[in-house]
């Protein structure tokens, strides 16, 4: 059985005087013990709304999240121990530690909340420390969270999420705000403690090298919806759906940069229109350029029943896709997709090509 699974999730923002905004969308999956999951995606594609309701900290609108197959409490003792379970480590070490409160505090208080007996607590906490590299524990217990280095400050995060002994560990761009000297180390401890301690890791990042290198499998999300998913090698190195080719061709390398024209290029106008209404069809159609007159109109539900499947987010088959693929730009325009095959032939028998 699965750690825990989520189960057709949507979340809904609610604003004064504003329509209702739909952060996360029928948005399925589920995780395993001692397995890292990545979830990658632009800004504001809905990463952190969905770590955000996994951990109770913002309203489920509809779904379920179930862990060790039970519906997750809502209130009460039972969502104490709930979170004792689900364990979040948030983006900003700066701002996730209380600069009151001594470094010993933050790890000592889910140890008392979640029932370590007094007697043990001290030693409990300086064993944590040690875990993260905090030494000499004792020492840097007394310290608060002003006298610690950004990625000292992780590491405080990361032993106090792990002081419950939890079974999810959900790790929101654990990385993105530290030294790039210090990334890999916070990481490589990240990755340890999921081994040791056969933690579901739940990895929300928009770096796809770190995502491919310490994931098991990989998800895609875009404007709320999981547009790819599947094993971390197949999509990064063979993506399927046009936005994750994006992603993955928009990572610096040379390789990258001379396919990526035909990709980013291919639509510059339409380039900013993220948030463009696309009514019931697909959502990455302003940017696509592959898209089709089927791309209009084509039914969610149908994205939505097929959620298990690799490319759950595109309809149109990659074969059908390269034909349609916009020309290489000789001249830095970017040519239309042809229309039809007698376009393609007329192109066939350019001169210049
Ligand atoms: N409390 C809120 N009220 C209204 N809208 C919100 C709220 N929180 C987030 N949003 C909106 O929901 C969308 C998803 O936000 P979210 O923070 O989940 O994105 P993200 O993928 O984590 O982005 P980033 O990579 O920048 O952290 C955004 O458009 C954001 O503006
Ligand atoms: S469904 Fe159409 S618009 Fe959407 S990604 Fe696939 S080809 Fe592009
Ligand atoms: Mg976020």
């Amino acid at each position: 059985m699965s750690a825990l699974e989520v189960q057709d999730l949507v979340v809904d923002y609610a604003g004064r005087g504003v329509p209702r905004f739909r952060a996360v969308d029928h948005v399925s999956f589920s995780m395993n013990q001692g397995e890292t999951l990545a979830l990658v995606g632009e800004s504001g594609s809905g990463k952190s709304t969905i770590v955000r309701a996994i951990a109770q900290l913002t309203k489920v609108t509809s779904g379920r999240i179930l862990l060790d197959g039970k519906d997750a409490p809502r209130h009460g003792r039972g969502l104490r121990r709930y979170r004792g379970e689900v364990q979040v480590v948030f983006q900003d070490p700066f701002a996730s530690l209380n600069p009151s409160f001594s470094v010993g505090h933050h790890v000592r208080r889910p140890l008392i909340i979640h029932g370590t007996r007094r007697g043990e607590v001290e030693a409990e906490v300086r064993r944590l420390l040690e875990t993260v590299s905090l030494t000499p524990a004792a020492d840097v217990a007394k310290k608060f969270p002003h006298e610690l280095s950004g990625g000292q400050r992780q590491r405080v995060a990361i032993a106090r999420a792990v002081a419950p002994d939890p079974a999810v560990l959900l790790a929101d761009e654990p990385v993105s705000m530290l030294d790039v000297s210090i990334r890999l180390e916070i990481m490589n401890l990240l990755d340890r403690m999921k081994r040791d301690r056969r933690l579901a890791l739940l990895y929300v990042t928009h770096d796809l090298a770190t995502a491919r290198h310490f994931s098991t499998n990989i998800m895609v999300m875009y404007r709320g919806e999981i547009v790819e998913r599947g094993t971390a090698d197949d999509v990064i190195l063979r993506p399927k759906h046009p936005y994750t080719r994006l992603l993955a061709e928009s990572a610096p390398s040379r390789a990258a940069t001379a396919r990526r024209k035909t990709i980013i290029d291919a639509k510059p106008a339409q380039r900013e229109r993220r948030d463009a209404p696309v009514g019931d069809g697909c959502k990455f159609r302003p940017r696509c350029p592959f898209a089709m007159e089927i791309c209009k109109t084509r039914p969610r539900s149908s994205r939505r029943a097929t959620v298990r499947r690799r490319n759950a987010g595109c309809s149109i088959p990659i074969a059908r896709r390269r034909r349609r693929r916009a020309p290489r730009p000789r001249d830095g325009v970017a040519r239309p997709a042809p229309a039809c095959g007698a376009a393609r032939r007329r192109r066939s028998h350019d001169p210049r090509r």
